[in-house]
């Protein structure tokens, strides 16, 4: 069983033909709300997967609350452990240019309101045989409360450290998985403007020196990772991206469900690999997160 400790958004979503640089207006296409948010979109990606995903999380008590929700809701993922915060629901504001890139400023509310309480109560119930996924858009004590909580139980620990924050590379180092896209695999290495060859030499460097299984999601480039001493490699699909919101949670919560679910490394990567392609193909983190059969297809 996988358990999502994370945030909860609604994402307010405009599409342009470009990206305004800073002080520039430009012209808005469309505008779309879609349910959203780091931990959410993993959550459910992981259960669309096929895995048993338990959300922990908190929404306000607004009108966003329950669309934010629904995707969840509807796929079967259990929010029992859902927490009602009085304030707004998380949101984030993001713009889409019509190369499929993308800016984003979140809002925390609700999902601020997360503590190292929470993080006590949702591992005392957890197993050895149980996954613990984290990200960085709740608060940083109640995420690092859960790590030290959970290793010490034994159950696997998986952070994808996004967004970039102060804290990731130490959050990093706490988990078993880490999986970071290149400008956070940066920060995780302590070294910037790294060329291809002197990533996989500060990935492996990483891995023998802490143990952990360390991801680096490239974009079109695929994945790179080490794990058991071994540098793995994979792409994923040739595509031209429309939308690459929640791609990486995609990735993340597919890999996540694949080990869950028994798949060994290399094929969970696979996996994931093509399913973050999949979910760059429409629009919207949630809505474009690929069902098990489609992936399985595109295998
Ligand atoms: O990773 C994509 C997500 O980041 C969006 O759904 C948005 O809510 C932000 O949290």
């Amino acid at each position: 069983m996988i358990t999502v400790f994370g945030s909860i958004n609604m994402d307010l979503v405009a599409t342009t033909e470009r990206l305004p640089k800073p002080g520039e207006t430009v012209a808005g296409n469309s505008f779309a709300t879609a349910a959203g948010g780091k931990g959410a979109n993993q959550a459910l990606a992981a259960t669309r997967a096929g895995a048993t995903v338990k959300m922990v999380g908190a929404v306000g008590k607004d009108e966003f609350a329950e669309p934010a929700l629904a995707e969840l809701l509807d796929a079967g993922t259990d929010l029992t452990s859902i927490a009602r915060a009085d304030t707004a629901t998380g949101t984030a504001l993001i713009l889409v240019g019509g190369d499929g890139e993308n800016m984003i400023a979140v809002v925390a509310g609700a999902n601020g309101t997360l503590t190292e309480d929470d993080a006590v109560k949702l591992v005392s119930s957890m197993a050895p045989s149980d996954t613990l996924m984290l990200q960085l858009e709740i608060p940083v004590p109640a995420v690092k409360k859960a790590l030290s909580l959970a290793r010490g139980r034994g159950v696997t620990t998986v952070i994808n450290i996004a967004p970039l924050i102060d804290e990731a590379a130490e959050l990093g180092r706490m988990a078993d998985i880490v999986i970071a896209n290149e400008t956070e695999f940066e920060r995780l290495a302590g070294q910037e403007g790294m060329n291809a060859d002197e990533r996989k030499q500060a990935l492996m460097r990483i891995h023998s020196e802490t143990g952990q299984t360390v991801i680096v999601t490239l974009g079109a480039e695929g994945v790179i990772a080490a794990r058991d001493g071994s540098l793995h490699e994979t792409k994923g699909l040739k595509i031209n991206p429309i939308d690459t919101v929640g791609a990486g949670d995609t990735f993340c919560g597919y890999f996540a469900a694949g080990l869950d679910q028994g798949l060994d490394f290399g094929t969970a990567l696979r996996r994931a690999a093509v399913a973050g392609s999949l979910a760059c193909l429409s629009q919207g983190a949630q809505p474009s997160i690929p069902l098990a059969a489609e992936v399985n297809r595109n295998l």
